[in-house]
């Protein structure tokens, strides 16, 4: 069980904190006011081999551990949560996939260019009605010779648009329920696949998101993933690893906040002294901390569980859960730190108090985080 980083790790960490620094922090408010993509940010973070930290050098990967990987999340959103889910999404959701599922020849032809940063990946399983409920998807794909024939809508998708490939789940047999569903990888530009407008989000407003329409997109055979009726499984069991990614950002962001708000507190004075040495300010500041090392401790294990290859769906999904509800708790306290000045605009609280809240909601509710949590304590169960 894990103690201790690695110093590779704390190497790794300290290029990554250092190019979230100089080349993201003076872009993090006008991206966020421009609801805008940082495409060069990305394009950069592509040539340093960032986008395939985790997967082999074979596949164009950077071969490094995933707590490197969670690392790497962690840092970019200490400076812009939006930054720190592009690559979360990239990585977790639009490339995994086919590391696991993938044919010799699938990981060739689409994981090797998104390891290498030359291509952008994204995950499409959220529908209208198929939200908590993934199961519920209504998206179809109808085998016609040598294509499937794709129709439905996802809402809700990351990297949406600036993406090269997506991982569409739809229904293959219908009225079989969750083994009825499959996994597709699909190009963007194939005709009748399309995109929404990006959502005008309240926070990660660097990171695009928007629908994807898909109307009778003929997919190649060879790009169904697994087998068929294997979709729902691994949207599952990609998003166990996923929920690794949104965890290090909840602990990103809410160590930005930290950071802040200790910053301030040394310089802010009030009362003849110091806010720090306030009681008040100063136990605030040490309940941060807290929480901040007990979230870190359960990101990194469960990204060394899944490292050895260990189970590790109910430790990703307490990571998940425990690290989001105290980011939360930690940027509502930065900004209370910082008093009326935090809530203006360009304060970078003020935008870490609205990048925290996603952390919560996607990826699985932490509602659902606790359905997955006590399945495996107790079993499957009625919820
Ligand atoms: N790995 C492999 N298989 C799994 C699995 C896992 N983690 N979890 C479940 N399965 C299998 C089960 O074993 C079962 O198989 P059998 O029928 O063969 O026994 C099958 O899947 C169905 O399992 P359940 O009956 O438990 O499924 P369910 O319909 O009750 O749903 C759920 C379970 C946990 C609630 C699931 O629907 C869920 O995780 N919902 C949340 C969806 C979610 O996280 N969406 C996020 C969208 S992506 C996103 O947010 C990205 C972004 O923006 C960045």
């Amino acid at each position: 069980m894990l103690l201790k980083t690695t110093e590779e790790q704390e190497a790794f960490r300290a290029k990554v904190r250092e190019f979230a620094e100089t080349e993201i922090k003076p872009l993090a408010f006008t991206l966020d006011q421009e609801n805008r993509f940082p495409d060069e940010v990305v394009r950069k973070m592509g040539k340093m081999g960032w986008l395939g930290v985790p997967y082999p050098k074979k596949y164009g990967g950077m071969g490094l551990d995933m707590i490197s990987y969670a690392i790497a999340v962690e840092e970019l959103s200490r400076v812009d949560g939006g930054v720190g889910v592009v690559l979360s999404a990239h990585v977790s959701l639009g490339s995994w996939p086919i590391f696991a599922y993938g044919t010799e020849e699938q990981k060739q032809k689409y994981l090797a260019p998104l390891a290498r940063g030359e291509k952008l990946g994204a995950f499409g399983l959220t529908e209208v009605n198929a939200g908590s409920d993934a199961g519920g998807t209504e998206t179809t794909a109808v085998l016609d010779g040598d294509h499937y024939i794709l129709n439905g809508e996802k809402i809700f998708i990351t990297n949406a648009g600036k993406a090269d490939t997506y991982i569409v789940f739809a229904v293959t047999t219908p009225d079989i329920g969750t083994h009825g569903i499959s996994a597709f990888i699909v190009e963007k530009g194939w005709a009748g696949f399309e995109f929404g407008d990006h959502y005008d989000k309240m926070g990660i407003r660097s990171s695009a998101t928007a629908e994807l329409m898909f109307n009778d997109v003929k997919v190649p055979k060879e790009n169904l993933l697994g087998k068929e009726g294997d979709g729902f499984k691994i949207a599952m069991s990609t998003l166990d690893g996923g929920r690794i990614g949104i965890a290090a950002q909840a602990l990103g962001i809410a160590q930005g906040a930290f950071e802040s708000a200790l910053g301030y507190s040394k310089e802010r004075e009030q009362f003849g002294k110091l806010i720090c040495q306030q009681q008040n300010i100063a136990f605030k500041l040490a309940d941060m901390a807290t929480k901040l090392r007990a979230s870190r401790f359960l990101v990194y294990s469960a990204a060394e569980l899944k490292q050895n290859h260990e189970p590790y769906g109910m430790e990703a999904a307490m990571a998940k859960q425990y690290a989001s509800d105290c980011g939360l708790e930690i940027v509502n306290d930065a900004l209370q730190i910082y008093g009326g000045s935090g809530y203006i605009k360009g304060m970078d609280v003020e935008r870490f108090y609205r990048d925290a809240k996603i952390c919560t909601i996607y990826e699985g509710t932490n509602e659902i985080q606790k359905v997955v949590i006590a399945s495996h304590i107790i079993g499957r169960m009625a919820r």
